[in-house]
Formats: structure tokens, C-alpha cells, sequence
């Protein structure tokens, strides 16, 4: 089911099949392999020692260190670890992505976390490089950054406990909906007749849902996979019609060509190497 979900979502333009030894993909359990098909000698960012802060543009800075803002409350995208992590303390799809365009561009990845509606800001602020975090490309955020290609497509879906009698997005009108702010979930479920309730992060709005407080929750499809495979009784209500497909890209300040254009050619390779797909299928829970 969730495997399912998954698969649908279609990662963009995956071309080789069979090139999916860059990510390791027999890895299965996951441990080790991490390490390794990472990138294993690379990227060992640079903690909280280093940064010359108060400077500007960390690109600019030159020093083989690129900084990456995020908000690691999304998995399978990107969420704080214990066990082998990517990055420091990170994981996900976008780490794994982001680690191997650090390859490509001979820098290392450092990570800024910080919360998701902070993120552009970051970027213009030359707090960070890039912002990749399971960011949906939308009209309104082009005006306040430049987005990379597509790297993943997702859609929304409702979680709604096992019994409830939601099935479509038109079900909602009137119901107790949790949302997180500032997420597209938030603006489109904005439009509804739906009462919101907004939280600061996917599991604390599931957590409600799951106690009662509220009927159902919406979000975008591989995190609500997560949740509701972490959250025994919970079911997804898919409803393509009501949800347009959303794609995620990496997003660099406005007028950044440069490192906009070295990131579309490394994203374009690991398309290519099947890599981006192979990230997506090893950390589907
Ligand atoms: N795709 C949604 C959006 O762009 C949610 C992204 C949330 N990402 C995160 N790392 N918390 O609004």
C-alpha cells in the first residue's frame, strides 16, 4: 500500500534502470550502506566550528563548504537521525540528494535547520545556499527565489483514522483538518470550507489526530505514507482529482545562476544514474 503510494509518486525523469549502483540499491537494511553509497570519504560537514558568521553569501565565501537550509521535520525527505546519518544528525531523500551534489560541485554539505517558513528568507539573507526541503515550487515563492528542475512529484492526501467516513477532499468541507503552517497543505486547504488547525510540524498535527482533537489531517503524500505507517489505525485518502501533482525543487537566492545551473547538471546526472529513484525506494518506510 504505502509501497504503492510510493511508486506512483513517480520520481521524475528516471532513466536508467539499471544505474541504481550509485545509490546502493540492494542495501536494504540500510546501515552501512548509508555511509558508503553517500559518498563515504566525503562530506563530513562542518559542524558548529568553522563559520565565519555575520558574513554574507556562504557561496561567495569560497571555502569548499556550501550550506544547505532546511527543516528536518519531513521525512522521508529529510528528519533528524540517530542511527548512521547522512549529514551530522541528518537523513532523507533530500540529504542524500543534496550530499551528491556536493560531490559534484567538490564542496561539502553543511546543514542549517531551522523551520520551514524561515527557509526563503534564509536564502536572501545569505544565511544559506540553497533551501531543499521537500520545497513545492509555487508562483508565489518564484517571486522570492529561482528553483531548480523538478526532482520529485508529489500530490496531498488526507490521513484519517481507520474509521472515519472521509473519503475524498470534498468530505472535509466542515471537519476539524490539521494542516502545518505555511505548507502548501495550509494555503490549499486555505480555500476550503475545512476548520484549520495549523501546526508547526506534521507529527504534532497527526498526534492530535490521533487522540481525537481533529478529524483528519493533510499533508503531502510520501510524509503522510510515513506518519501513517508509524501510526497504527491511521489510513491515507487519496483524491487526485481535488490535489494537483506538486513538484519539489531546490531553490537558490534570485539571480543566482551560477550555482542554479551547476545544481540542474548535477541533478540532471543522478537522474540519469537512477540515483534520485534509488534514494526514494530506500528510504520509503
Ligand atoms: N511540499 C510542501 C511545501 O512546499 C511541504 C514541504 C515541507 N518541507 C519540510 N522540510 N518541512 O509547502
Amino acid at each position: 500500500m504505502k509501497g504503492n503510494l510510493f511508486t506512483k509518486l513517480a520520481l521524475v525523469a528516471i532513466c536508467a534502470v539499471m544505474a541504481l549502483s550509485l545509490a546502493g540499491c540492494n542495501s536494504g537494511g540500510g546501515e552501512d550502506s548509508t555511509g558508503t553509497n553517500a559518498g563515504g570519504e566525503v562530506v563530513e560537514s562542518i559542524g558548529t566550528d568553522g563559520s565565519e558568521s555575520g558574513e554574507g553569501s556562504a557561496a561567495s565565501t569560497g571555502g569548499g563548504e556550501i550550506i544547505m537550509g532546511t527543516n528536518a521535520e519531513f521525512a522521508p525527505f529529510e528528519f533528524v537521525a540517530t542511527e548512521n546519518p547522512l549529514i551530522d544528525n541528518f537523513d532523507g531523500i533530500d540529504i542524500a540528494i543534496a550530499l551528491e551534489i556536493g560531490k559534484e560541485l567538490g564542496k561539502s554539505i553543511k546543514i542549517e535547520n531551522m523551520p520551514f517558513d524561515s527557509l526563503l528568507v534564509a536564502l536572501e539573507t545569505g544565511k544559506v545556499d540553497f533551501v531543499m526541503a521537500g520545497m513545492t515550487v509555487t508562483e508565489e515563492r518564484k517571486q522570492n527565489a529561482d528553483f531548480s528542475n523538478t526532482y520529485y512529484v508529489a500530490k496531498q492526501v488526507i490521513i484519517v483514522p481507520e474509521a472515519s467516513e472521509v473519503k475524498s477532499a470534498a468530505d472535509l468541507n466542515g471537519k476539524a483538518v490539521g494542516v502545518v503552517l505555511g505548507y502548501t497543505g495550509d494555503m490549499i486547504m486555505s480555500e476550503t470550507e475545512a476548520v484549520l488547525t495549523r501546526y508547526n510540524k506534521g507529527a504534532d498535527a497527526v498526534m492530535d489526530l490521533v487522540n481525537g482533537k481533529i478529524d483528519a489531517v493533510v499533508i503531502d503524500s510520501a510524509p503522510a505514507a510515513s506518519l501513517a505507517a508509524k501510526n497504527p489505525g491511521l489510513v491515507l485518502v487519496e483524491d487526485a482529482a481535488a490535489f494537483e501533482n506538486e513538484e519539489y525543487a531546490i531553490a537558490v537566492k534570485k539571480g543566482n545562476t551560477e550555482l542554479l545551473n551547476e545544481i540542474n547538471a548535477a541533478l540532471q546526472k543522478l537522474q540519469d544514474a537512477g540515483a534520485i529513484e534509488a534514494f526514494g525506494q530506500k528510504y520509503q518506510e
